[in-house]
């Protein structure tokens, strides 16, 4: 439908068919600009009008000869395009993927109220404005629950491309913007997303949008799925299971089409008839003999040992990482800095501290006569961890079980490179390296703890001094910094026996 047609339309007492929000944009523009009040429009999606879909009757121009009897012949354009703030308009947007039924009709009602001053239509304290609010919350929910629980299948070579394959029934229209998120995260593999009604492929280099091409998760090849169920058993820790906090996580409309759907609930009563008693259920579990009670932690015979970073899964955060960062430095680094967790750019490129945390840690090293190239930089947590926040991923931080099952790493980087000192950078290097509960940031600061035979100096992490807002507290932290790296270099000389001066 041109922009001119809408207005045209209206005049000649037909509904508005639109297929998508580019559509309603260029419909609501016109509209606005010709004057027309919300309640002179219909609106329809597509499908819902198959006069309107199949007709070729050339649209009439609006005029006072063409408008039907009753209704009032629509104003000339005029000459002022309305303007809609990008801030609303993004919300719009995002509303439009939500599957209402009167969504365009609504959407319009909205500009139309903020084009003639009621701006509070945009606050969450106004009736529409609530409304709006909750249906791009309902959109955003969405996407992330596809982001979360889709799951691609790995096709046979024979069966040629796409390499993977996915099903998912999303309650909003978030196909397009879901598509985005995996071409940014998957690299040169092929695959593709089918639903209900609509499917999208990605061949490497193009998005293709389509109709539906499958039925129903049936229609997958399901050659990635043995792998998957082998490794979903291995991690599935029965002490630590509570059903009902699984499912209120994972809401059971999820459940049918996640592999591991079927084998969960087994698994769940397994644990509770008594698989329990071994810590971890029949396949993990190797004790036998009496029940004995055993900390979760320790319930892990056979957690996962992979022997190369980009193969962990021994925690879920490898999902939304685009990669795994380890560690760099020289082989032999006598002092170790010890950073929480990768941040966006770091979780790009692969390489930990380039982005702005690492160019104040440059500054500090700068400021304490240390060069970066002499020491070994890690992080805590190898992966990404983040919440979506607009079109930005924000750090989130990650949490005990993710810092613990993580701490395989440090260890084997520890035990490779045997630094003299260890430099952590705020809570979570501390909690890793010292164990949780040991010692606090505040008490720790700027202090040399002993650790086996190897010194900890704690400071600040950088982005506390990029984060605060006032200067002088950013100049102390920075101080705490270069003071931390300088007694780092102090205590190289010093054998851990003998206490610092
Ligand atoms: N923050 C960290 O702790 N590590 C990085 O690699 C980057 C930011």
């Amino acid at each position: 439908m041109s922009a001119a047609a809408a207005s045209a339309k209206v005049a000649a007492g037909r509904p508005l068919v639109v297929s998508s929000f580019q559509e309603w944009r260029s419909a609501a523009r016109d509209l606005l600009m010709h004057e027309v009040a919300p309640e002179r429009v219909t609106w329809n999606e597509v499908g819902t009008h198959a006069a309107d879909l199949f007709s070729g009757a050339p649209d009439p121009a609006p005029s006072a000869d063409n408008a039907p009897a009753g209704l009032t012949p629509l104003q000339p354009a005029l000459p002022k395009r309305p303007s809609i703030p990008r801030a609303l308009m993004d919300m719009l947007q995002s509303a439009a993927c939500c599957r209402m039924p009167d969504r365009w009709a609504f959407l319009y009602r909205v500009i139309w109220r903020w084009q003639h001053g009621e701006h509070d239509v945009q606050s969450p304290a106004d009736a529409d404005g609530a409304r709006l609010h909750a249906m791009v919350k309902a959109v955003r929910r969405e996407e992330h629950d596809m982001h979360a629980y889709i799951r691609f299948r790995e096709r046979p070579l024979e069966a040629g491309p796409p390499q993977f394959a996915a099903w998912f029934e999303p309650r909003h229209d978030v196909l397009p913007q879901v598509a985005e998120h995996f071409k940014d995260r998957m690299g040169n593999v092929t695959w593709m997303i089918g639903t209900p009604d609509a499917s999208v492929m990605w061949d490497g280099a193009t998005l293709h949008h389509t109709g539906p091409l499958m039925k129903s998760a049936a229609d997958l090849d399901d050659a990635g799925e043995a792998l998957w169920l082998t490794y979903y058993r291995s991690i599935f820790n029965p002490a630590r299971v509570n059903a009902q906090l699984m499912q209120s996580h994972i809401p059971s409309r999820f459940w049918k089409n996640l592999p591991e759907g079927a084998i969960v609930p087994q698994m769940v009563s397994n644990a509770e008839l008594g698989a329990r008693s071994t810590g971890q259920a029949q396949a993990v579990g190797r004790k036998s003999g009496a029940t004995i009670p055993i900390a979760p932690a320790d319930a892990q015979p056979e957690r996962q040992q992979p022997s190369k970073l980009d193969e962990c899964r021994r925690c879920e955060l490898w999902q939304f990482a685009t990669q795994a960062v380890g560690g760099e430095g020289p082989k032999k680094a006598q002092i170790m800095l010890v950073g929480e967790q990768p941040g966006d750019q770091e979780d790009l490129a692969g390489k930990a501290f380039i982005g702005p945390a690492g160019q104040l840690l440059d500054r500090v090293f700068n400021a304490a006569g240390l060069e970066r190239r002499e020491i070994y930089l890690t992080n805590a947590v190898k992966h990404f961890k983040w919440e979506p926040r607009g079109k930005r991923r924000l750090h989130k931080t990650p949490a005990q079980r993710e810092v613990e099952a993580c701490h395989y790493w440090l260890d084997k980087e520890l035990a490779a490179v045997k630094p003299k000192v260890i430099v952590a950078l705020g809570a979570t290097a501390l909690k890793s390296v010292l164990g949780s509960g040991s010692a606090k940031l505040g008490e720790s600061l700027g202090k040399a703890i002993r650790l086996g035979d190897r010194w900890v100096v704690t400071v600040y992490h950088p982005s506390y001094i990029l984060r605060v807002p006032d200067e002088a507290t950013k100049q102390a932290a920075f101080k705490v910094m270069v003071d931390g790296l300088k007694l780092a270099q102090s205590l190289l000389n010093r054998p851990p026996e003998e206490p610092p001066a």
